[in-house]
């Protein structure tokens, strides 16, 4: 079987990581960071870690000779600290506040977890070098960490329990959590919209694809990656991929203007969009049985005021 490699880095990013940004100290005492995913456990005795760094880096020399390295898990609040280390080449410790350990690795000041490690062997893997690092030293700050999941930045909500497991909970006595704004507003995310993403599966669509053509619906002309970006939140290689992909589907028109890469909608994925918001309005439909149109309005209302109460 011949692997497709677009194809390949796609089923990949179907399994979600979260986010780590690693930094060491070059040749010359420069400091060296990127953002990385491919950050893993590898042994508790010793305490070993590993993470792979791509040999087309800037950096990529820099860490396989690196004595030293620091591995910063980073937290749900460090999304444009990633972009700004996930940019290469430039200076990405602009602006950021760190210190130098005793083998002048950058340590950055927020992270939700710091392994400081000694390099304790590095492997050639493909097009990738592999950095196996003994922790010396660890830290760990109670906060939600940053998850990266097909393309897109995430925090973890954990699944709710089922309907019927939720029922028998309820019979068995009343957590005072139940009776949180907080608690009521998860469990309905969670059960409408596993709902919904299980009849987007059905259409055959991943949801980045989803999250794609219902950006490419909401304007008549093309857009580029940035545009798309900002619209879906999807990361711009992941949407470089995917425009290709969705293209070879009939989901979205393709086309190159310079160096910039456009998409815009077909009919076929203008046509799923409209199925799926027919099929989302029966899940609402199904979700307000008994309330009324007007308390429904009130409901959208509500939750739009708690939406801007909350994003100030
Ligand atoms: C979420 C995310 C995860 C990434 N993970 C890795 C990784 O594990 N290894 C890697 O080599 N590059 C990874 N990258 C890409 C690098 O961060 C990017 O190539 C980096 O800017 C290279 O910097 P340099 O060329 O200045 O050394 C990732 C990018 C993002 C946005």
């Amino acid at each position: 079987m011949s692997i497709d490699a677009r194809e390949f880095r796609d089923a990949l990013s179907c399994f979600g990581t979260g986010v780590t940004i690693v930094t060491a100290v070059d040749s010359t005492g420069a400091p060296v960071g990127m953002t990385a995913s491919s950050f893993n456990s590898v042994s508790v005795e010793p305490p070993l870690i590993l993470w792979s760094v791509t040999k087309a880096a800037l950096s990529a020399d820099a860490f396989r000779m690196a004595s030293h390295f620091a591995v910063h898990v980073l937290g749900a609040h460090q999304v444009q600290l990633s972009n700004q280390f996930a940019r290469s080449g430039g200076d990405k410790f602009d602006g950021v506040n760190y210190r130098v350990n005793a083998h002048g690795v950058p340590l950055l000041d927020d992270f939700s977890v710091l392994f400081q490690c000694e390099t304790w062997a590095v492997y050639e893997g493909g097009d990738h070098w592999i950095i196996v690092g003994e922790v010396k030293e660890f830290h760990r700050e109670k906060i939600p960490s940053l998850l990266f999941s097909e393309g897109a930045y995430a925090s973890a909500t954990p699944l709710g329990s089922t309907q019927e497991e939720a029922a028998e909970l309820a019979e068995v006595g009343r957590d005072p959590i139940e009776n949180t704004l907080i608690y009521h507003l998860s469990r309905a995310n969670t059960l409408l919209v596993s709902e919904f993403h299980r009849a987007i599966s059905a259409q055959d669509l991943t949801l980045p694809e989803w999250r794609v053509l219902t950006a490419l619906n909401a304007v008549d002309g093309a857009q580029d990656i940035e545009a798309l970006h900002l619209r879906t939140s999807l990361h711009p290689n992941a949407l470089r991929d995917l425009v290709y992909t969705m293209q070879d589907q009939g989901l979205c028109h393709r086309a190159l203007r310079g160096q910039k890469i456009f998409a815009r909608r077909t009919e076929k994925g203008a046509e799923i969009v409209r199925k799926l918001m027919r099929v989302a309005a029966r899940y609402e439909a199904e979700a307000l049985r008994g309330v009324s149109q007007s308390e429904a309005e009130s409901l959208r209302n509500l939750l739009r005021q708690v939406i801007e109460n909350t994003s100030q």
